[in-house]
């Protein structure tokens, strides 16, 4: 089956209070457009118009790989609909109608709503939702037969109508040549002024086509989000989600309630995060790591068998068999290999760090490609700034920096070289040679003894 989507997203979310558009506000980690987008794409959406107005270069700068549609003037969503006619002229089949701000909705949902759809061979489905309190959504007004008659929006509802608690999701399946020739019949004639995409049903009922509806099992999948009190609302329950899927698929979390992944994060199993540690973005954690307590992981790539405690890193990389922590800064462009050795107060940026080298104390790496079997003693510094430039400090395998070094880059250090502790190197050290760049220490004699007779 041939399925596009159309993504209503133009609005300008006054509720929100925001200098950003509401569509962009993140949720678990990701814009709440985002999470419409991937909904869609992953029940099998073959084109992606999302019709933007409020904020729309933001929102264009922002989210990738969709057909973005103009709403110059946002009239409603009925015109917001309209606006995509063009994009979908000469296609026909079924097309699918979510908007931007419903981060909570599911593949489940959506492909049960479009099987649904495709069953029933109705001309237009409507994806309904029993609320507690349906204050603020559009009313489904059903026959005596139990049809769906039409959809009443809150401020056009009746008394009667108004304690209904069956509402309008704002999720729709329609036959595209329907939708469009029904749409041109909409008027804006109500309590809005508004041109409301809801109008369609009652046209298309009364040209003598029936309406199904699908009523979602857990109302709140299907929430809006309007203010930053709904936001929060979200953001508990797609964290809670994230949670449960992970420990489903076998990583234990010791405390979910104080760990926070975001919803692209991906662990393997057998995996333990400790509490109060944050996984963010697009990080992938291998097999069997030990991640926290107190850690904040962005954009990292990390193998299988890390131990990370009281870190924070990222847009890095990290082998496997590798210890980190605690108290260690990992900045972006970083590469750690397989069994390195990182102890507390480490500092590492755009650095290639090689195979079974050892951080154990307080350094601070910028600019570093280390080779393997490194040995960097305490308080070891790349100078790799002289106040305009940057420059690279390159180790080879087998090195051993004395403790108080500092490595005034650009310099090299040969392999199987050592360098006494103290030395500020300044100079290419050749393979295998010790280099010892400090003040050669003098000894006074009875130097104490003449101070006290004085
Ligand atoms: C809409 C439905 C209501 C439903 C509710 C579910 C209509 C008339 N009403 O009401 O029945 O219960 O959603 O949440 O459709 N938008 C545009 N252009 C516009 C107007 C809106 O793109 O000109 C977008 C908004 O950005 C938003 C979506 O359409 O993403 C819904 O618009 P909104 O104003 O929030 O509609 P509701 O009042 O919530
Ligand atoms: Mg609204």
């Amino acid at each position: 089956m041939e399925l596009s989507t159309i993504i209503l997203a133009a609005g300008k979310g006054t509720r929100m209070k925001s200098d950003l558009p509401k569509v962009l506000h993140k949720v678990c980690g990701k814009p709440m457009l985002e999470h419409v987008i991937d909904a869609a794409k992953a029940i099998g959406s073959t084109r992606e118009l999302v019709v933007i107005g409020s904020g729309a270069e933001l929102v264009q700068q922002s989210i990738g790989d969709v057909e973005f549609v103009m709403q110059e003037e946002q009239l409603g969503t009925g015109h917001a609909v309209l606006c995509t006619r063009d994009a979908l002229k000469g296609s026909d089949g079924t097309v699918m109608i979510l908007c931007g701000d419903t981060p909570l909705l599911t593949t489940d949902l959506l492909s049960n709503l479009a099987n649904a759809h495709q069953r029933s061979g109705s001309k237009a489905t409507v994806l309904t939702a029993v609320m507690p309190d349906a204050t603020g959504y559009g009313r489904i007004v059903r026959a005596e037969d139990g049809s769906v008659e039409k959809i009443v929006e809150h401020k056009d509802a009746t008394e009667d109508e108004r304690s209904i608690r069956e509402v309008n999701s704002g999720i729709y399946c329609f036959d595209i040549a329907t939708l469009f020739s029904a749409l041109d019949q909409v008027t804006n004639d109500n309590a809005q002024g508004e041109y409301y995409l809801t109008d369609v049903l009652e046209i298309i009922k009364r040209s003598g086509a029936k309406i199904n509806a699908v009523i979602a099992d857990d109302f709140s999948e299907t929430l809006g989000i309007n203010s930053r009190q709904q936001l929060a609302v979200a953001e508990k329950i797609l964290r809670r989600r994230k949670n449960d899927q992970l420990m489903a698929d076998g990583v234990t979390l010791m405390d979910p309630s104080s760990t926070f992944i975001d919803a692209d994060v991906e662990i393997e199993r057998d995996t333990i995060i400790y509490p109060f540690t944050w996984i963010e973005g697009k990080t992938k954690i291998g097999k069997d790591c030990v991640i926290g307590p107190n850690s904040r992981l962005q954009n990292m790539t990390v193998g299988a068998r890390v131990t990370a405690q009281f870190i924070y890193g990222h847009d890095c990389e990290v082998g496997d068999d590798v210890t980190i922590g605690p108290y260690v800064h990992l900045r972006p462009g970083t590469k750690i290999a397989n069994r390195v050795k990182i102890g507390n107060f480490v500092e590492i940026k755009n650095s290639n760090i090689g195979e079974g080298s050892k951080l154990p104390h307080l350094q601070y790496l910028g600019d570093c490609d280390m080779g393997s079997n490194v040995n960097v003693g305490c308080g070891t510094v790349t100078c790799n700034y002289d106040g305009k430039k940057k420059y690279r400090t390159t180790l080879g395998n087998n090195v051993f920096v004395g403790c108080n070094t500092n490595l005034v880059a650009p310099v090299e250090v040969e392999d199987d070289a050592y360098i006494g502790a103290g030395s500020t190197i300044t100079m290419k050290v050749p393979k295998g040679n010790l280099a010892i760049g400090r003040a050669r220490q003098k000894n006074f004699p009875d130097w104490n003894d003449r101070r006290k007779r004085d």
